[in-house]
């Protein structure tokens, strides 16, 4: 078996982006079909960060497809007393068929990933969200078709889950446009290769501190929380305030706008709750599709 890795959506090419959507909304469509894909095999899911979606999700993905998940938090592993991680996916990898990771930095993921020899996915870094990018592109496709062109503005931190939807949204060939504060733009490195992707798809990046010139006319309005996990330091209400998705914003954004946001929300913070419990909400779709993407990647990678 081959250890194709999952640490990106910049790992897929835009074909096997575009075919992944394409199982995933097989699987919501029938997933009883899809119910021995994974017969006898066997999945690991360490998190070393707090996790209900990508816990919960994963898990009954496994076993509704016929495998077995095993749970494990980080500080119950050896690797919580210094075992490295080396040598922790080379011993997972005579156990199970594949690891999912929820873990801090990026190079802890790649160390694990190089060291294993089954697929390692990224069940969030510091650096990158893909499994999450993964639903809510088919929450996208569901709600507003053709994805080429689709405009969508990011409000707030140019995080993990910013990276992820530049990766994916610039691949696919959407006009993607990040408002974030001073200081809390995206990763350089993902600026670059985003326009390099928008160039080959005929997509659109634009970073900004403006709101106003992100979200006029957008299709979709995103948001994510303004204290992600580990990263507690700073005034970042006072920061972000002006960047708070709410009423005002939906009404900038175009007339079908559709309101998205990776959960868990602060509603009052990044999001007021007449916006994420309204009508142009779609967030819980996209919790929802968390399910039935993974089951799409994990047969997808698993039968590689
Ligand atoms: N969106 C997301 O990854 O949710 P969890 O942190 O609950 O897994």
């Amino acid at each position: 078996m081959s250890d194709r890795d999952f640490l990106s959506i910049d790992d897929l090419s835009r074909d096997e982006l575009q075919s992944l959507l394409e199982e995933a909304a097989a699987v919501k469509a029938d997933p009883r079909a899809w119910a021995d894909r994974l017969r006898d095999r066997q999945v690991a899911l360490i998190f070393e960060k707090a996790s209900t979606r990508t816990r919960v999700s994963f898990e009954v993905a496994v076993t509704s497809m016929g495998g077995h998940a095993v749970v494990l938090r980080g500080d119950e592993l050896q690797l919580g007393r210094g075992e490295t991680l080396e040598d922790t996916g080379r011993v997972l990898s005579r156990y199970v068929d594949a690891i999912v990771v929820r873990t801090f930095g990026q190079d802890r993921l790649e160390r694990l990933a190089d060291a294993a020899s089954v697929p390692v996915i990224n069940g969030l870094s510091d650096f990158a969200h893909p499994c999450q990018c993964l639903a809510d592109l088919q929450t996208l496709r569901e709600k507003k078709g053709e994805l080429r062109g689709l405009s969508l503005a990011y409000v707030g931190d140019g995080n993990n889950v910013a990276h992820s939807l530049m990766f994916g949204g610039t691949k696919l060939g959407m006009d993607v446009r990040l408002a974030c504060p001073t200081g809390y733009e995206p990763f350089p490195q993902v600026v670059e290769r985003s326009v390099e992707l928008a160039a080959e798809s005929g997509g659109r990046l634009t970073i900004t501190d403006d709101v106003e010139r992100a979200v006029a006319g957008a299709d979709v309005l995103y948001t994510d929380v303004w204290v992600s996990m580990g990263q507690e330091e700073g005034d970042r209400r006072r920061t972000f305030a002006p960047y708070q998705v709410g009423p005002a914003m939906i009404d900038l954004a175009g007339d079908d706008v559709i309101v998205m946001h990776c959960l868990p929300a602060h509603r009052g913070e990044e999001i007021t709750a007449d916006a994420i419990d309204g009508p142009r909400s779609v967030v819980w779709d996209q919790a929802e599709n968390r399910l039935h993407s993974q089951k799409a990647l994990l047969a997808w990678l698993l039968e590689q």
